[in-house]
């Protein structure tokens, strides 16, 4: 019996020091994050628009969270500063993600304005990107002979819509796109890169330029 209540509070013990360390101190490190003064809440169109996402599982394949340097060549790539906890005080959930199968998204608005070319990047990626592994979703637009007054017309390369027929995006497309244009996290963050001051490479420069 004394084994028994020792192994029971044993595993007690674990958990509770695992809870600690993964849920109640990172949520007392987070919890007063306040917004930064560049970033906006989304809008109804755009929450809608989020749901879209969450439903079409499009996290399984895109992070939405650039690394720092250190990390990873992000940057390089184009996907912008390493994000800060403040990006994500209207994410919730949040949308970090874990697969790269596609591009980090933190920042699609920045890169990709364009409502033109990620409505039809949606309905067929690889009139955009030839061999594209990115699925289709010709379900989140309507194909027929001709738009009615007020409905706007995607504009797809020649040859990738159907014969004779126009397609229009249903509102699910329409709000989807809003939302990847409101990604945008590419205000100054405060405090601005801790990294740039006191970094170890600075004295090397003086150094090389003494002995040359
Ligand atoms: C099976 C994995 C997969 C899924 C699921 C997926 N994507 Fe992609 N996505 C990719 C790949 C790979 C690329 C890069 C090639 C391309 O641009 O088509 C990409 C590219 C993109 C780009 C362009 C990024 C850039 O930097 O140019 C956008 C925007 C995008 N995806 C949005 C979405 C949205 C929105 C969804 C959900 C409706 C989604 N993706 C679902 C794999 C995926």
């Amino acid at each position: 019996m004394e084994n028994e209540l020792k192994l029971a509070a044993g595993a007690m013990v674990t958990l509770g020091l695992a809870t600690a360390a993964l849920v109640v101190l990172p949520y007392i490190q987070v919890r007063d994050v306040k917004a930064p003064a560049g970033l906006k809440p989304y809008t109804s169109a755009e929450q809608r628009g989020r749901a879209v996402y969450i439903a079409n599982g499009c996290m399984y394949c895109h992070s939405q969270q650039p690394r720092d340097r250190s990390f990873g060549p992000d940057a390089e790539r184009g996907w912008g500063r390493a994000s800060v906890p403040g990006d994500y005080v209207y994410d919730k959930p949040h949308l970090l993600g874990s697969m790269r199968t596609g591009p980090d998204l933190l920042n699609i608005g920045v890169r990709q304005p364009s409502k033109d070319w990620q409505l039809g990047h949606l309905y067929q990626p690889r009139a955009y990107v030839p061999g594209s592994i990115m699925p289709a979703y010709p379900y989140l637009f309507e194909a027929k002979e001709a738009a009615e007054p007020g409905e706007e017309v995607v504009k797809l390369p020649p040859g990738y819509g159907p014969r004779g027929q126009v397609v229009v995006p249903l509102p699910e497309a329409l709000d989807l796109v809003r939302y990847l244009q409101a990604l945008k996290r590419n205000y100054p963050v405060l405090p601005p890169e801790p990294r740039e001051a006191a970094g170890p490479a600075a004295p090397a420069p003086a150094k090389a330029a003494s002995g040359s």
